[in-house]
């Protein structure tokens, strides 16, 4: 199975200038990782998630590589336009060339109150104008403290059910175009990290889960977030259940990033 390495940069870097070093270094190593690795061993997508503010140019400088676009989040409101001061819809994401999309990450439901439905809308409208996304799901530190996982992601991939209850057509879509993202909202920028064993567990239970809403969906990638880094990579990318990672912190440096890349790389060998 193909892995996945995401970057999440969130709302950095903090210039236009800062964006393009760290996107020249993306590329220098990519092209030289490309060069020294066999093609056999390159089993890792690439892709970045930059602020909306630099996404056309991002996904522009990216065009002919190797290294996939995708926006952080999209509008709810409407797939196209209207009267939505300070949304991007999918459409308006998809014309940057941007073929992914961020939703649901933990930091929009917790400052911005996203919520189910609202989840469902902007899911909806990714598929439908052709945006891939990366669903974000995991449990609080209280809700992990009193053993409440599996229940917390049950609730929230439900919103894929409903999806699904509303456009059985877009199972076979959704196969292709839908990634789910573990990341425990108590392991995001803190250091800390669940043991590999309980985030394995945790996403055999997502694969059951969602294999259950259709048959098509019996293959879903699943990716850790929350810490990762070069150093803990390895660990996580030797679990069968483990199809990749979503990075803040260490993808804002190419080294960092691309190390983590390669721990993928190399366990898919
Ligand atoms: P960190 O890798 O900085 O913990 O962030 C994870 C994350 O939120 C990615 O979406």
């Amino acid at each position: 199975m193909q892995a996945w390495v995401i970057g999440n940069w969130k709302q950095n870097p903090a210039t236009s200038q800062d964006v393009n070093i760290l996107l020249d270094d993306l590329l220098a190593n990519v092209a030289k990782k490309d060069q020294t690795t066999s093609e056999v061993s390159n089993r890792c997508q690439l892709m970045v998630a930059p602020s909306f503010i630099h996404l056309a140019a991002v996904s522009a400088c990216l065009k002919d590589s190797s290294i996939l676009c995708a926006a952080q989040d999209i509008s709810a409101h409407s797939p196209s336009t209207g009267a939505y001061t300070g949304d991007c819809s999918a459409q308006q994401v998809s014309d940057t060339g941007a073929k992914w999309t961020i939703l649901g990450h933990s930091e929009r439901r917790q400052y911005h109150q996203e919520s189910q439905d609202c989840l469902l809308q902007k899911m909806t409208h990714a598929i439908n104008q052709g945006i891939g996304v990366v669903f974000c799901i995991g449990e609080t530190q209280t809700q992990y403290d009193v053993k409440e996982t599996l229940q917390v992601v049950d609730e929230q991939l439900s919103v894929i059910k409903a999806l699904l209850a509303q456009q059985p057509d877009s199972a076979n879509l959704l196969a292709e175009r839908l990634i789910v993202a573990y990341e425990p909202v108590w392991a995001i920028g803190t250091g800390k990290v669940p043991t590999v064993e309980e985030v394995s567990k945790t996403h055999q239970h997502i694969k059951q889960t969602v294999a259950g809403f259709a048959d098509s969906l019996g293959s879903m990638t699943v990716l850790y977030g929350g810490s990762v880094n070069a150093d803990n990579a390895d660990s996580f990318a030797a679990d069968a259940m483990i199809d990749g990672a979503l990075v803040g912190g260490a993808s804002l440096k190419a080294d960092s990033f691309l190390a983590i890349a390669n721990a993928f790389d190399r366990a898919s060998l």
